[in-house]
């Protein structure tokens, strides 16, 4: 492990620019399941019926009972050495992008200023008649919240069926091009677009760096893959950047 840690370093030493992708794996140390993990999510629960504009329109209530739960385990979970580690990778001697699938905010609670979180937040809402949107923290909020133009509030996250916001994206693939690092740590590398960003770095010349509790479909791409908790893990990493 220390050798790879070392490795890693030395391709971060290097960099003038680096780009960090993260997914639910990072926050799973904070008590928030993943969603493909053994505890994750999607063994439990139907995507279907809980995740897609589909299950919005034909059940409201439904998903915000969800949401609420999700929004009250967050409320609950506070940032993990991961996400303390990532927020010092801003400090690095090089320019660095955090882009984030999770919707939790715990990148930011833990100091990160430059999130892309690709994915949205659960903690806006908005209103897809009128455009309207909102930060809130309110636990539990109705379900479902109604607009002032009287349709239903939904989260202001990115359900599957859904394109990812164009700004974001375009400062994304920026990042990507630019990258002479890319980090991927605790995604499963399977939910696109997000699972092709660090293929489109490395074809623009960058190393990947993964660290990950289990093989995932970059590890034979990966120039470093790290198998282990991101907790214990991105801390050494930093520890021997800076
Ligand atoms: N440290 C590092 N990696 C971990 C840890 C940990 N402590 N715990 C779990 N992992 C890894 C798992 O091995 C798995 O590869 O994190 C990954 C989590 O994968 P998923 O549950 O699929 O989560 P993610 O990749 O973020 O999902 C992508 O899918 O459901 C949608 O919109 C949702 O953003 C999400 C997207």
């Amino acid at each position: 492990m220390k050798h790879l840690v070392e490795k890693a370093a030395e391709l971060l030493n290097k960099a003038r620019a680096v780009v960090a992708v993260t997914g639910a794996g990072v926050s799973a140390e904070s008590g928030i399941p993943t969603f493909r993990g053994e505890d994750g999510l999607w063994n439990t629960y139907r995507a279907e019926d809980l995740a897609t504009p589909e299950a919005f329109a034909k059940n409201p209530a439904l998903v915000w009972q969800w949401y609420n739960w999700r929004r009250g385990l967050f409320r609950k979970s506070s940032p993990n050495p991961a996400h303390v580690a990532l927020a010092k990778m801003e400090n690095g001697p090089f320019d660095f992008t955090l882009v984030t699938q999770n919707i939790d905010g715990l990148h930011s609670l833990a100091g990160s200023k430059n999130v892309l979180e690709v994915h949205g937040s659960i903690w806006r809402i908005r209103c897809d008649t009128c455009g309207y949107v909102e930060h809130n923290e309110t636990v539990p909020l109705p379900e479902p919240p109604f607009c002032t133009c009287g349709a239903p509030l939904r989260p202001d996250v990115v359900w599957f069926g859904e394109a990812l916001e164009a700004g974001i994206i375009g400062k994304v693939m920026e990042a990507l091009m630019r990258a002479e690092v890319v980090i991927v740590a605790g995604t499963s590398s399977v939910v696109y677009p997000a699972a092709s960003f660090a293929v489109t770095a490395m074809q623009a010349g960058a190393a990947c760096i993964e660290v990950n509790l289990h093989n995932t479909p970059l590890t034979p791409m990966a120039d470093v893959a790290i198998c282990g908790k991101a907790g214990d893990i991105m801390p050494q990493i930093v520890k021997a950047i800076l």
